[in-house]
């Protein structure tokens, strides 16, 4: 039997105001996020996904709440954090808001315009500090290059138990797509290769992963999907370090 677990969701992108009528942000459509909070719920679990802009309905099931900026994500994902027993953050937080926001929309008087940044808060550190042991902490990644090692130096100074590495400088995958390929890895070293597939087959196969869990029958495995290696992996991960 399936344990119920309470678990926070991060999606989509943040969006941090230049002036009234523009913004700086992301190409995170927000798919990823609620593909895995559908399937979380159809798993059986209590879900709270807190979102920033995109132009998806809301999964039915869930707590929903709607952010725009990195800090209102934060105050949001705080409120909940405590309670959570997992907590996946998918969302492509922008690393900087704007250091003024113009009350007034900014005339195109000039040739060139200046705006100056200043770094947002970052959200999965600081819940990488307070964390409990029971917790668990699932960070993503987007890199355009060396991108295991970026990842496994976010895992560590995140305090992190799993980052999810996704695939954005190819074609039809990544940001905005249907279809994601996601290498998942551990703070003890496994390493697991999820092949470019819709994004709720892929949803299903972090969950599964992270709780090192069968789902029920309306998330049993397409197990031919998998090579034998990722397959071997999933049922016997302790095995395959590296
Ligand atoms: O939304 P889609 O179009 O479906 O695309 C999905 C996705 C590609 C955006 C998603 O799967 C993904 O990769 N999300 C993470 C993107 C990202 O912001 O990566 P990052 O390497 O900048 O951040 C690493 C982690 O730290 C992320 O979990 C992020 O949520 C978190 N972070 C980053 C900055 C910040 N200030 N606060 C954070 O919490």
């Amino acid at each position: 039997m399936l344990k119920r677990k309470n678990i926070l969701i991060t999606s989509g992108p943040t969006q941090e105001p230049v002036d009234p009528v523009r913004f700086y942000s992301n190409y995170s459509s927000g798919k990823m996020g609620y593909a895995l909070a559908r399937v979380c719920v159809k798993a059986g679990h209590r879900v709270t996904l807190v979102s920033g802009p995109t132009g998806l309905p809301k999964p039915s099931g869930c707590r929903f709440v709607q952010v725009q900026t990195a800090r209102e994500m934060f105050k949001a994902v705080l409120r909940f954090f405590k309670k959570s027993d997992i907590v996946f953050k998918v969302a492509a937080v922008a690393d900087y808001r704007l250091k003024h926001i113009s009350p007034k929309k900014i005339k195109k008087t000039h040739e060139t315009m200046d705006l100056t940044f200043v770094k947002n808060p970052d959200i999965l550190k600081h819940l990488g500090h307070i964390r409990r042991s029971d917790q668990i902490l699932v960070g993503f990644a987007a890199e355009t290059h060396k991108g295991v090692e970026y990842a496994r130096k976010k895992l560590k100074e995140k305090n992190l138990d799993w980052i999810a590495l996704n695939v954005i400088d190819k074609k039809n995958v990544g940001f905005g797509s249907d279809l994601n390929e996601v290498t998942l890895i551990s703070s003890d070293g496994k390493k697991i290769k999820i092949p470019r597939q819709n994004k709720d087959e892929v949803a299903k196969f972090i969950l599964r992963t992270v709780l090192k869990v069968e789902l029920d029958e309306s998330h049993r495995f397409d197990f031919k999907r998998y090579s034998p290696i990722s397959f071997m992996k999933l049922f016997n991960l302790s095995r395959f370090k590296k």
